[in-house]
């Protein structure tokens, strides 16, 4: 069994009727025109490779199948009257994934729609009744890295430059998952909600704190990226389900380089 994942990016214009020559599928494909709108969609597909081509799918047709059945349905929803604030994201996500599944044999386990480089939300095939949102943020914060049962010598050979004293600073990067019920009307909860209930219970505790001297979750523990990453899954655990939500996982972000994600 291999897994193979394809994104597929394009824009969404508004339709003068032509189609647009297919010289950049990289970028987009339709390209952007005047101040249209880019999406990008990643397709998580499972299944065995053919012996003779080692093709488990041709990736032309995964493009095609989400050209034809998901970009044209989105495109249809858009130029319709709705603002896409109405647009039910949570039956979209449902009917897309629906529509692209024949023309990929049932394949796909996952689709994810990139709405902002930011923010996605996303559907797997195992759980059509519910959607992933995935936001992120940043916070900046001081710390140290320390082990009082260590030496100083000790915790200079562990830690060295994090054990600087008097500490030092990192602008973290946040990234919150959480499942969300797909309601009636087929909506979903509104990023902005995540983002107020993130703010509160995270980002007005962490952002501009010494971590060790300010939180009071780093008291006894030591302020590693995977602790931050725990210490934040608990702090967002409760006000998450208090709100319908389940949290999935959390990934802190220490530099470019260095990504700490727990999940329980
Ligand atoms: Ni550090």
């Amino acid at each position: 069994m291999v897994e193979l994942s394809r994104i597929v990016r394009f824009c969404l214009n508004t339709d003068t009727g032509e189609r647009p020559g297919r010289y950049n599928t990289f970028a987009a494909w339709p390209p952007m025109r005047g101040l249209g709108c880019f999406y990008q969609i990643r397709i998580r597909c499972q299944g065995e490779p053919d012996p003779i081509t080692g093709y488990f799918m041709n990736i032309k047709e995964i493009d095609q199948a989400t050209w034809e059945h998901a970009l044209s349905y989105l495109a249809r929803l858009l130029a319709d009257e709705l603002s896409s604030a109405e647009i039910p994201v949570g039956r979209v996500m449902q009917t897309m994934l629906e529509r692209i599944q024949p023309a990929l044999s049932h394949s796909v386990v996952e689709m994810r729609l990139d709405l902002t480089p930011y923010y996605s939300v996303i559907i797997r095939s195992l759980d059509m009744s519910s959607l992933l949102m995935s936001q992120q943020f940043e916070f900046a914060a001081a710390h140290r890295l320390h082990v009082p049962e260590f030496s100083d010598q000790k915790n200079r050979e562990v830690f060295g430059k994090c054990n600087n004293p008097s500490g030092h600073g990192h602008n973290y990067r946040l990234e919150v998952v959480v499942r969300a019920p797909v309601d009636g009307a087929g909506h979903i909860l509104p990023a902005e909600q995540l983002d107020q209930l993130v703010y509160e219970s995270v980002l007005d505790k962490l952002d501009h704190k010494n971590l060790n001297v300010d939180v009071p979750q780093f008291a006894e523990v030591n302020s590693s990226v995977e602790n931050i990453a725990r210490v934040i899954y608990g702090m967002l655990n409760n006000p998450v389900r208090e709100i319908g939500l389940e949290l999935d996982q959390v990934s802190v972000w220490e530099t470019s380089k260095t990504v700490c994600t727990y999940r329980e």
